[in-house]
């Protein structure tokens, strides 16, 4: 038996094993309307096919102007939601589990997408170019981008709002569970940290929790009993004053009292120029953290890229998932390869209508 082909049950849903897509940008809605296409259904598909136990999709907005760039995929409407649809039933289709990660990327937001040769990488679309005015916790900009405009106290109940919306539109996509992105310093993440959150209103100081628990207590309830609540979260700032492990495992505890039923554990993104050292399994210390202190449910993340290297995370009991980010691009069919390479019983082989062929052309 391995721990990493383990099936992982998070109330009414059991995930065939551990080893998880992360949520991955591809910034490929060309047309800019957020809607996804035959390209994402395949995209997603790939990795299902390759035996994920939960392909989890990229950053996909809740607003409009919470857009990372204009290409990014969006859930804030009918057709967007319709287009969705298709991508859950592909996903469905070759027996996979698919998760959306809803996000509101903030004062970091409104940036070309920095696909390789693009021109203007990472910086602001200017709105006559259909950027936009950001929203942040301040006025303050994230490194050279544009300065975004300091929330008001309705525009934030706004955003917990359009969480709760489009997960709903998310059950109603086909979606098996749902993460809400509260990490790499976008909108939530900015209200969380004493670095970025200097305010003075009711969502400063001791309320600098209140965006991202509102929002996961009011997705929950949009998503009823049933369906996986995830969110993501830096579990250290990597900024000086920030955050660290600890304060985010009682963070997980508020989360756990509001219906999140794991918390996925990266790190950083919230200052421009920090310093990150991205040996393998880095940010598997801060899982290990949330989950023994937090008392709830973790998944690691970060430079997991060898089926060994995975499963001892979990025997190790750092966490109960593992997301695998580059390495289930550089090979969609990470865990198919993973389950071979560990001789897992009962783990994902190859899909079922590839097996006539065994033994004829390779063995
Ligand atoms: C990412 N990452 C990321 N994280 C997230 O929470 N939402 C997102 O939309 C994205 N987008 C994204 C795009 C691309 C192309 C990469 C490579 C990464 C971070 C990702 O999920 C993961 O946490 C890191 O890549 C570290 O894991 P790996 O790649 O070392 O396994």
């Amino acid at each position: 038996m391995t721990a990493l082909f383990t099936p992982l049950t998070l109330r009414g849903t059991t995930f065939a094993n551990r080893a998880w897509t992360s949520p991955m940008c591809m910034y490929a809605c060309e047309d800019r309307t957020g809607r996804v296409t035959a390209w994402h259904r395949a995209h997603y598909a790939q990795f299902a096919l390759g035996g994920a136990g939960l392909v989890v999709t990229e950053a996909t907005a809740v607003l409009p102007e919470g857009r990372v760039t204009p290409q990014d995929a969006g859930l804030w409407n009918d057709s967007q939601t319709a287009a969705w649809a298709t991508v859950t039933e592909a996903v469905h289709a070759v027996g996979g589990k698919i998760a959306v990660q809803l996000a509101h990327a903030g004062r970091k937001g409104g940036k070309y997408r920095g696909l390789p040769g693009d021109a203007h990488r990472n910086r602001s679309v200017p709105v006559e170019e259909g950027g936009w005015s950001t929203l942040g916790a301040s006025d303050e900009p994230f490194g050279d981008y544009a300065p975004p405009r300091s929330a008001t106290g309705d525009e934030l109940d706004q955003v917990v709002r359009a969480f709760a919306a489009s997960a709903r539109r998310a059950v109603e996509a086909g979606f098996d569970a749902i993460e809400l992105h509260g990490a790499h310093g976008y909108l939530l993440h900015e209200l969380l940290s004493p670095v970025t959150n200097r305010r003075e209103d009711d969502w400063g100081g001791g309320g600098r929790e209140r965006l991202l628990v509102a929002a996961a207590a009011a997705v929950r309830v949009a998503i009823g009993d049933e369906v996986p609540l995830l969110v993501r979260v830096s579990a250290e700032d990597v900024a000086p004053g920030g955050l660290d492990a600890h304060d985010t495992a009682r963070l997980a505890r508020r989360l756990r009292e509001v219906g999140v039923d794991l918390v996925d554990c990266s790190s950083g993104g919230l200052v421009a120029g920090a310093d990150y050292s991205e040996e393998p399994g880095y940010q598997v210390p801060g899982a290990a953290v949330v989950r023994t202190e937090g008392g709830v449910p973790t998944a690691a993340v970060g430079r997991i890229t060898d089926a060994w290297q995975a499963e001892q995370v979990l025997r190790d009991g750092s966490a109960d998932a593992v997301m695998i980010g580059r390495a289930m691009l550089r090979d969609p069919h990470w865990a198919r390869h993973a389950a071979a390479e560990l001789d897992a019983p009962g783990a994902p082989v190859e899909p079922r209508y590839y097996r006539a062929w065994r033994g004829t052309v390779l063995d």
